[in-house]
């Protein structure tokens, strides 16, 4: 029987296939599923800073400007205790789901800035969170912001729910750094205990008929993959923090690789919403079985074994891959005379 238990910020799990932030945690019955199906951990939806800022500013407005000028009239206001925030609901909804489930669940706060909402990682910790995902998604769209301004953007909210929270607190980042490397190592000194690669960035579409521009969901392909595996290959050995895995992993190789690489988790998503919860245990039967046909005892034992510091040549985990890569090039049969 091979091995697959893993660590994945403090936490001891069963295997590394943890279910990443998705609106099935919304829903306690499907949360129950996932356990069911196997999951070692869960992480949440995400609390949003959007939400949590536009309530508390319609809230305020509600309180402090909307008298009616009655006196009568104004006591027809509902009192300020019976409000249920999305803060409360999420709140409420963590500790329904530690109430009904054994496995760890990791908190998500989704947002950019600095102000207030932060402190909500508190709550949450209070609330009975076992550790916190801070999804940073951020899009510099201002042309005066430099790129060590935005760093320090994540540093400094970093460093900021540090102060508030005493759980492991994992960073889901973006790929759109110049230094990737770099940016994962400043928020190691910042005290982050993991990082998340990549975050997806759904990109906006353009209706041609209205000329609006509208949202666009896709699910992932298995190749979205690549571009993480390769920098968590680079990461390890390099910083001392959990690495997990989160885009395009769609089954049990991706997980292979990504653990060859140097991960010590990895996230579903997409695969769990298109098939169900029962891929989590048919992906951990698919990683089992590789790793026993190749007489591999544990998830351990690959663990880094491709990695930038032990792969036998990687020099193609650099720009090697792409010279190659090009150099693969021949004409499409019938195509070119
Ligand atoms: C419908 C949907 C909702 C999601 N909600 C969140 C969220 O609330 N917070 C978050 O950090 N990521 C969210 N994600 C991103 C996923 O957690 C995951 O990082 C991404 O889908 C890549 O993984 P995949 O290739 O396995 O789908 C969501 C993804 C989907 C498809």
């Amino acid at each position: 029987m091979v091995d697959l238990t893993c660590e994945y910020l403090g936490l001891k799990l069963a295997h590394p296939i943890v279910p990443s932030a998705s609106p099935l945690t919304r829903e306690l019955d499907k949360v129950k599923q996932l356990e069911d199906a196997g999951a070692p951990a869960l992480v949440m939806h995400s609390l949003f800073e959007e939400e949590t800022k536009s309530e508390a500013e319609h809230f305020s407005r509600f309180l402090h400007e909307q008298s009616i000028g009655h006196a009568e009239a104004n006591s027809f206001l509902p009192e300020p205790v019976e409000f249920n925030s999305h803060l409360d609901n999420y709140l409420e909804q963590i500790q329904k789901i530690k109430q009904s489930l054994s496995i760890p669940i990791i908190a998500s706060l989704n947002g950019v800035s600095t102000d207030g909402w932060i402190e909500h990682g508190k709550a949450l910790q209070m609330a009975g969170a076992d550790a916190l995902e801070l999804n940073i998604y951020y899009i510099p769209t201002n042309i005066f912001e430099s790129s060590q301004d935005v760093e320090q953007r994540y540093v400094d909210l970093l460093t900021e729910v540090k102060r508030h929270v005493s759980i492991p607190i994992t960073m889901k980042l973006s790929s759109q750094f110049s230094s990737v490397a770099h940016v994962v190592k400043q928020l190691e000194n910042a005290g982050a205990n993991g990082v998340v690669l990549f975050n997806r960035f759904y990109q906006p579409d353009i209706d041609l008929e209205t000329l609006q521009i509208k949202p666009k969901l896709e699910y992932s392909s298995s190749m979205e993959s690549l571009l993480r595996i390769r920098w968590i290959a680079i990461l390890h050995g390099q910083v001392n923090l959990s690495l997990a895995v989160t885009g395009g992993i769609r089954g049990g190789k991706e997980i292979v690789k990504a653990l060859m690489a140097g991960a010590d988790i990895t996230h579903v998503c997409s695969e769990i919403l298109v098939k169900g919860p029962q891929r989590i245990s048919q992906i951990r039967d698919e990683l089992s079985n590789w790793l026993e046909g190749h007489e591999y005892e544990s998830v351990q034992q690959i663990k880094g074994s491709v990695s930038y510091k032990n792969a036998i040549d990687a020099s193609y985990y650099e720009r090697a891959n792409y010279l190659s890569v090009l150099d693969s090039y021949s004409h499409a049969p019938g195509v070119w005379r």
